[in-house]
């Protein structure tokens, strides 16, 4: 029967007790809210590893928007029902005053990957990523732990701070799951009106379309400025960028001769939706 537990202490002492009877632990770090994408995240830990921690909490040190962080949804019964049925064996659900307590001052600070995108958009929102999520390895004592691609950066980010920091860790990165008509699954998706749900789903069509232009040997630069035009006419205010990296590094590419990502943030009704492919 999975058990809830909410401070560190407890979860110590259950972890403790797998790894004496030589158990391989997985974790899910989420902030809840969960849906498909969180539970086949949920699924490949369970295949994976002999015992699975998923882990709630809503991060403040992460939201660089008071009014994100506020509006963030919060269901935890349901996530709760959810887990027990995919036989997950611990619900990790600490309070801010567990996670942060008085006289908290350390930081955890990725450079290079973390700097563009989302980390240029949203600042100290990896800080706060890269430092709950470093606790969160530290609390668990995990052999594996599970993100998804759909945020890729922060996959990225997390990989660097595991290898940087000789975390004993492994960081397994799961394919984007997405609705029927392409949008990618995210706990933000509820807040989009009709209108903008069922807009949402062109900015991965139109990501794929400019992939296969680039596969097709066509040049970024144009590709890319197309691409954030057809994003603004399906019904987005604003793109924040619209861009090919390489992959592990986020670096600026130029063509798709090395592993490159498309990656896109961009903003539809008063809700910002991310969302990457490879090329
Ligand atoms: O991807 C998320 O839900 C969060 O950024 C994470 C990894 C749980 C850290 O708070």
């Amino acid at each position: 029967m999975m058990q809830i537990l909410r401070t560190v202490a407890e979860l110590r002492t259950r972890v403790r007790g797998w790894k004496a009877d030589g158990r391989q632990v997985g974790v899910v770090p989420t902030m809840g809210a969960l849906h498909e994408g969180h539970l086949s995240l949920v699924r490949a830990a369970k295949r994976g590893c002999d015992r699975v921690i998923v882990t709630v909490f809503v991060n403040p040190a992460q939201f660089n928007n008071p009014e994100d962080l506020a509006k963030y949804p919060r269901t935890e019964a349901a996530d709760a029902a959810l887990l027990a049925e995919e036989g997950v064996d611990v619900l990790f659900a600490p309070g801010p005053d567990e996670v942060y307590p008085a006289g908290f001052a350390s930081q955890v600070i990725v450079s290079g990957v973390s700097a563009p995108l989302e980390g240029e958009r949203r600042p100290g929102h990896f800080e706060g990523v890269a430092t709950v999520v470093t606790k969160l390895f530290g609390m668990t004592q995990a052999d594996r732990a599970y993100f998804g691609q759909k945020d890729w950066q922060q996959l990225q980010v997390v990989k660097r701070l595991v290898a940087d920091l000789n975390i004993p860790v492994e960081v397994v990165g799961c394919e984007t799951i997405r609705e029927p008509d392409g949008l990618a699954m995210s706990s933000r998706n509820v807040r989009l009106d009709p209108l903008s749900r069922a807009q949402a789903p062109a900015l991965h069509r139109i990501l794929q379309k400019a992939a296969q232009a680039l596969r097709g040997g066509a040049e970024v630069a144009p590709v890319l400025a197309q691409a954030v035009a057809e994003v603004k006419q399906a019904g987005f205010s604003e793109v924040d960028y619209l861009e090919l990296r390489t992959a592990a590094m986020l670096e600026p590419a130029t063509s798709v001769a090395q592993p490159a990502r498309l990656l896109a943030a961009a903003t539809i009704g008063d809700v910002r939706l991310i969302d990457n492919i490879p090329v």
